[in-house]
């Protein structure tokens, strides 16, 4: 499968989980990638493993909720690539009252979810109105989807907020560029804590009777967005 040839896809949040899966799919389908983390460790081995298989990808050490980092991550990226898509994948999760959170954590979440994505969005917008058909990709939660029922007992205020939000950065984005295809990806739990490659029996293991949604299906359905494959779809809330 070599239909993605011609992206170059910034992946926020690939030093681990679904932001390392997606890097490692997209480029084994043909894409660049440019892979943002703050974990240089982690950020590393996802381009050890993705140079292996796919075009090498160009990897940038960096918090999204930085402005400076913001900065710099467009100015190397835009120095070296042109983006066709950005996928605005990195995500702080927290559990639990504001009573419970520290307020580090609160910000952490909002920061990151809320700042660090606009931010994101803000820097790559002129990239991606540039590109042939340029997209905006945003990584949702089904429990934070239009439509579903306001609880935060089972996550958290913050978390909720900043996954909420991206409904309405998306909105707002299309009206800012509507030459962008923004979409929203709205996940149920996912197998994030297990490889993408490992055998179906781990993510069994690591998740016991929980339904969970592998990575693989999450990685294909966002490769084939991006070939135009399929639906052209803005949301999907995807179930396990
Ligand atoms: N896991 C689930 O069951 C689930 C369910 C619904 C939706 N989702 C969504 O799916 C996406 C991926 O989930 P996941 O389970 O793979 O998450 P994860 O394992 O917690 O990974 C999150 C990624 O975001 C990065 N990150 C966090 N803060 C950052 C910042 N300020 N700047 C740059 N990178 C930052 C982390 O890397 P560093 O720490 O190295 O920066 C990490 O690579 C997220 O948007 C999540 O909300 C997940």
């Amino acid at each position: 499968m070599e239909e993605l040839n011609d992206a170059c896809v910034v992946i926020t949040g690939a030093s681990r989980g679904l932001g390392r899966a997606l890097a490692l799919a997209l480029s084994r389908r043909g894409a660049r990638t440019v892979l943002v983390a703050r974990d240089a460790h982690g950020l590393h081995e996802t381009v050890r493993r993705v140079s292996a298989e796919g075009p090498e990808p160009i990897a940038i050490v960096g918090s999204i909720a930085d402005l400076k980092d913001v900065h710099r991550i467009r100015e190397t990226v835009l120095a070296t690539v042109a983006p066709t898509a950005l996928i605005n994948n990195a995500s702080q999760f927290a559990l639990g009252s504001l009573a419970e959170l520290a307020p580090e954590v609160v910000a952490g979440v909002l920061e990151t979810g809320v700042v660090g994505t606009t931010l994101m969005a803000q820097a790559f917008l002129p990239a991606l109105r540039a590109a042939d058909s340029g997209l905006l990709l945003n990584i949702g939660a089904r429990v934070a989807s239009p439509g579903y029922p306001l609880d935060v007992s089972g996550t958290s205020l913050p978390y909720q907020t900043a996954k909420r939000y991206l409904t309405v950065l998306a909105a707002a984005l299309r009206q800012e560029a509507p030459e962008v295809d923004v979409a929203t990806l709205y996940l149920p739990a996912i197998g994030s804590a297990v490889d993408l490659d490992d055998p179906a029996e781990s993510l069994a293991q690591a998740y016991g009777e929980q339904r969970v949604l592998p990575l693989t299906a999450v990685t294909s359905a966002v490769g084939d967005r991006l070939a135009g494959i399929g639906m052209r779809w803005e949301e999907w809330v995807l179930s396990a």
